[in-house]
């Protein structure tokens, strides 16, 4: 079954500079947590517990925050700010978390075979942790998951966009075989709206058979002369089946700042306040005054 995740952070986030001059795009808070754990929750969720960072420089911060703090961890033992630790704690304790480093930016498909020294020869899922995506019911990932058990082939998620936006996405070509699920026949990356085979572009969300490292491999840079993880899935799927997948969720763009900001408003409204409801993000009693471990 699927057990591996991968995670290609290596991109500079030029969008978001001066802020990601020194700091991850993937550690920018959305309320108080970074946008890369709202993907690797969704991942431990589907039941993927081994995470594989295809990681760069400059980008250590991911690697200590899924990583013990002793020296914070010590300061506030005892006091209620532990409970602020207790969900991240408890994913670093159940998650395996492995890094290889993307020395050269040349593309998705080239950051996705970076990672298969992780992979290995079984099938794997793919976040991109830009586009956060809240599931209705289960996550995006458990929904694919569920399919691919059902299927055994490569899937894309995928959703309608405005036509004026095809240029900003892989965009797909497909027969609906039932409900949202369509049998790609076609995929273009970054169409002009004129050269688009329709409005169902691909979101950050892959779950690809390993047959797929071999495929980039033979794939020649395309589009802006990168490697396209889109020209691999599309040879993938002449050769044998792809599935494309409308799932039940939203989605925010946080690579771009409108989409991030949209996020933050949503979470801040429709998660966290909910959970501070439920006392989830209430801090525990204290058993030690908080001011002696601010002091300390
Ligand atoms: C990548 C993929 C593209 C996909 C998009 C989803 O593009 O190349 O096919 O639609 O992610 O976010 P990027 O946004 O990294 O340029």
């Amino acid at each position: 079954m699927i057990r591996k995740c991968l995670f290609p952070v290596a991109g500079y986030g030029t969008r978001f500079l001066p802020v990601t001059k020194s700091m991850p795009k993937e550690m920018l808070p959305v309320v108080n947590k970074p946008l890369v754990q709202y993907g690797v929750e969704e991942a431990v969720d589907a039941g993927l517990d081994q995470i594989g960072f295809v990681t760069g420089r400059g980008k250590r911060a991911i690697a200590d925050h899924f990583d013990i703090s002793y020296e914070l961890e010590n300061e506030i033992a005892g006091t209620s700010k532990e409970a602020f630790l207790t969900d991240i704690r408890t994913l670093i304790e159940t998650t395996d978390f492995s890094y290889t480093r993307q020395n050269h930016m040349k593309g998705l498909g080239h950051a996705i075979l970076s990672g298969e020294t992780l992979v290995g020869n079984e099938p794997f899922a793919v976040v991109l942790a830009d586009d956060l995506c809240l599931g209705e019911d289960d996550g995006v990932l458990s929904q694919m998951v569920k399919l691919y058990r059902q299927f055994r082939c490569s899937i894309v998620a995928i959703e309608e966009v405005p036509m004026d936006e095809t240029y900003k996405y892989g965009v797909i070509k497909g027969t609906e075989m039932k409900d949202g699920l369509f049998r790609v026949e076609d995929m273009v990356e970054k169409p002009a709206p004129e050269d688009a085979p329709s409005n169902l572009a691909i979101i950050g969300r892959y779950i690809l058979t390993p047959d797929i490292f071999d495929l980039i491999k033979e794939t020649p840079p395309g589009k802006n002369g990168e490697v396209q993880l889109t020209d691999a899935i599309l040879k993938q799927a002449k050769d044998g089946c792809v599935l494309a997948y409308k799932f039940r969720g939203t989605r925010f763009d946080c690579g771009s700042v409108d989409g991030f900001i949209e996020a933050t408003n949503h979470v801040y409204q429709h998660v966290y306040k909910a959970e501070e409801a439920a006392k989830k993000v209430t801090p525990l009693t204290a058993s030690k005054p908080d001011k002696e471990a601010e002091s300390a």
